[in-house]
């Protein structure tokens, strides 16, 4: 694959690029009949309230989406155990990274690439998860949109990254498995690497990413130029 040029800084995604948000139930899993659709339900529903709730002027942190969407899925599938809310809900603050991560991390921190964390997670809920990751050292900025109070993937979002970092948009190569935050990313103006961890078909929103690659392994590689 053709090495992005010109590269100062690696921006990542954080749920599902660096921390797998299936762990959480994962845990749990034999507490559930369907662990796998109420995961699969949690993360859907949690995105959709990031959307819609931009669309509609209404945030609420992060915490609270996610809080919301776990209920959804868990009464959708008739669950109503209210201590493995709670226990999921812990499990979130302290979601695996994928094993790849902390050895990728550590090459482009060698090769003096700057690495931060752009993501709509809630400050509290970033540092709980980069530090039972131990990865505190690898970045040099963890970026909420709490601030802003707008979810991905509205420009502004991407533009507060372009702001901590002090570097043209084309300097930054952002990574997202989320195929549409990757191609928010792109329309941006980032170099998109698209972590394609699941496979997925290509999104059809007109944009496309600089790079794909299966999982962070081959990343360090690719800003080589
Ligand atoms: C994030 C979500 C999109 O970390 O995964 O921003």
């Amino acid at each position: 694959m053709t090495p992005l040029k010109g590269i100062q800084a690696c921006v990542f995604d954080a749920y599902g690029t660096l921390f797998d948000v299936h762990s959480a139930v994962a845990q749990h899993s034999t507490r559930l009949v369907d662990a796998t659709a109420v995961s699969t339900l949690w993360r859907t529903k949690q995105l959709q309230y990031t959307w819609l709730r931009t669309l509609m002027g209404r945030y609420v942190e992060f915490w609270q989406v996610t809080g919301d969407a776990l209920d959804f899925a868990l009464e959708t599938h008739q669950v109503s155990d209210s201590s493995l809310r709670e226990d999921l809900m812990q499990a979130y603050l302290e979601l695996s990274c994928y094993p790849e991560v902390p050895l990728a991390l550590k090459a482009l921190c060698q090769r003096g690439i700057r690495c931060a964390i752009l993501s709509n997670g809630s400050p509290a809920m970033l540092a709980a998860a980069v530090e039972n990751a131990e990865l505190v050292d690898r970045f040099s900025a963890v970026i909420s949109v709490d601030p802003i109070q707008i979810y991905k993937p509205d420009p502004r979002v991407y533009q507060m990254a372009v702001d901590e970092l002090k570097l043209a948009p084309s300097q930054i190569a952002f990574q997202s498995s989320n195929a549409w935050d990757a191609v928010g990313a792109a329309a941006f103006g980032f170099q998109v690497v698209w972590v394609n961890r699941f496979g997925q078909q290509p999104e059809r929103l007109g944009v496309q990413g600089a790079a794909e690659l299966k999982t962070l392994e081959g990343l360090p590689d690719l800003i080589g130029g």
